[in-house]
């Protein structure tokens, strides 16, 4: 029977490699986001399934993860990589731009978060992924991207909180924090930048495998800094 994992921000640069490494790998896998215009090569797959949810919204989250866990009974992963970035220094961040940042990084997890923690902790089984970033950990890379450093450092805050509540359990909530990912956005914003000093999506990818697979199955409350030579 294989593994049933729910993933976010399925349609963005990271999020397509890992629904193509995941396919591979012959898990189930429920994607989420706004669009499906990238992800052509999973369509006809049998264990592949897209659905549009606007995950800032409480009800529609609750709602997807409610009838997920209906289908499917049982939800064995979750990797939440929907987020979003944004430049700006303290005089740049108004109430505005914090609030955006907080709800595309943050909320868009903890309102799937809530849920899943709740029906993996009651199955006795489940791995959360949460994706932070390096300025939410280094002050000198988050100093000029502030509201995107703080909605990212909660997220790490909230896996620290989750995993003490999992303590004993095999529930899990790691944190991936990569600095840049090689992703043709980031390419097109750098033209000039070396790209073999950042991460692929694809060794991104691996990692997140790693964790759901059985051979994850010791690591407890990992942060992993995916950093690559960047
Ligand atoms: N790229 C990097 O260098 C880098 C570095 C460190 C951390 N990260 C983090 O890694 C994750 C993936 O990055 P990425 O480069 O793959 O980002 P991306 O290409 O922008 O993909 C993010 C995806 O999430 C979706 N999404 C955002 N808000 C959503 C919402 N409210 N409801 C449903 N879907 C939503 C977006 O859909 P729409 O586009 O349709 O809104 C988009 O497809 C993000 O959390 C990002 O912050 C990225």
């Amino acid at each position: 029977m294989p593994k049933t994992i729910l993933i976010t921000g399925a349609n963005g640069g990271l999020g397509t490699a890992v629904v193509k490494k995941f396919l591979d790998e012959n898990y189930k896998v429920v994607a989420v986001d706004h669009s499906g215009s990238r992800l052509g090569f999973a369509n006809n797959h049998p264990q592949f399934e897209l659905h549009a949810v606007e995950l800032a919204s409480e009800t529609e989250s609750d709602t997807f993860v409610k009838e997920a866990i209906s289908l499917y009974k049982k939800i064995d992963g979750a990797l939440l990589l929907a987020g979003g970035f944004a430049m700006g220094d303290i005089a740049a961040t108004d109430g505005e731009a914090l609030r955006k940042m907080f709800s595309r990084n943050f909320e868009t997890a903890y309102y799937l978060t809530r849920p899943l923690f709740q029906h993996m902790m009651e199955n006795g089984y489940g791995r959360i992924v949460l994706v932070g970033a390096r300025p939410a950990l280094q002050p000198e890379a988050g100093k000029n991207m502030i509201a995107y450093a703080l909605s990212k450092s909660l997220l790490i805050k909230l896996a620290d909180l989750l995993n003490e509540a999992a303590k004993g359990t095999n529930v899990v909530v790691s944190v991936i924090a990569p600095s840049t990912i090689d992703t043709p956005v980031n390419r097109k914003d750098m033209p000039k930048a070396d790209f073999s000093k950042w991460v692929s999506p694809a060794q991104i990818a691996d990692l997140l495998e790693f964790i759901c697979s059985d051979k994850g199955d010791p690591l407890r409350a990992p942060l992993y800094k995916i950093y690559g030579e960047a």
